[in-house]
């Protein structure tokens, strides 16, 4: 689990302890905590940091994304406070987002580079599996959840402009974020299926000329959805399957590598 804003204290687990995990890629977000629900083992990292100190463009996705994988971790749900670009998706719903459109610059969004090239498909960036099974227990945890949305990753930290949040629905992006990319993208070349629960805190501005985004009304809305999210992996953990099947992202580097294994030497 990736808690976004809202989430930084954690969640619940029986057991936890805080495991000492390093990355090649630097310092990941904080400590990360591992521990149990309904016997199935769960690992959690702060995206901002305890204590909410990293800004989007700050945090290390490369290292968190990579100690979860050293951890063991074999699928990633991230639940993040996210701004509505639709009617429909009210303040204090859910949304199970599908897509992505990046917007993000500048940050580091591979793990591959000079002397190794890969490729990975992102045609389909979230493991629809996962994103049900999220689905699914935040609707037994009583939130309202959208099965679908696609997400517009902004670098922030700025909210956007009205004529920018227009143009978003527009291109036909459905929900606003400053954090799931290149998070997504990184998961997928760790072979790590990810899904994104989003937790609607905002109409952003589009809604008429004096429709602006504070960030008190986006912490009031965290702050009551954040235990109906800690329900919702509550319930995640009760309903899972006895046993994983193996999903086609545990794969997904093996058709996407172009340099020939000992190319460099
Ligand atoms: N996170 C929560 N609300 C947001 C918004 N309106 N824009 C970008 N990120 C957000």
């Amino acid at each position: 689990m990736i808690g976004g804003s809202g989430l930084a204290a954690g969640i619940d687990l029986d057991e936890a302890q805080e495991i000492p995990v390093s990355s090649p890629f630097g310092e990941p977000s904080g400590p990360v905590t591992t521990g149990r629900l309904n016997g199935v083992r769960f690992t959690f990292i702060a995206r901002h940091g305890s204590g909410h100190v990293l800004p989007p463009s700050q945090v290390n996705y490369r290292a968190n994304i990579d100690v979860l994988k050293r951890c063991g971790v074999t699928d990633v749900l991230a639940l993040s406070a996210i701004g509505s670009l639709r009617e429909a998706m009210a303040p204090g719903d859910f949304v199970a987002v599908d897509q992505f459109i990046d917007r993000t610059i500048g940050r580091d969004n591979s793990f591959f580079g000079p002397g190794m090239v890969a490729h990975v498909s992102l045609a389909d960036p979230v493991c629809r599996r996962l994103a049900g099974m999220a689905t699914s227990a935040a609707r037994l945890a009583g939130a309202s959840v959208h099965e679908a949305g696609c997400y517009i990753a902004i670098d922030g930290p700025q909210f956007s402009t009205r004529a920018e949040s227009l143009m978003y629905r527009e291109w036909g992006a459905d929900v606003i974020g400053m954090t799931a990319m290149p998070e997504a993208r990184l998961a997928r070349e760790a072979e790590l299926p990810y899904a994104l629960l989003g937790m609607v805190t905002d109409y952003d501005c589009w809604r008429g000329v004096d429709a602006t985004v504070e960030v008190s009304e986006v912490l009031e809305v965290m702050k009551a959805n954040a235990e109906l999210a800690r329900q919702a992996v509550r319930a995640l953990a009760a309903n899972l399957p006895p046993r994983r099947e193996p999903s086609p992202f545990d794969f997904a580097l093996e058709h996407a590598l172009v340099t020939a294994p000992g190319a460099r030497d």
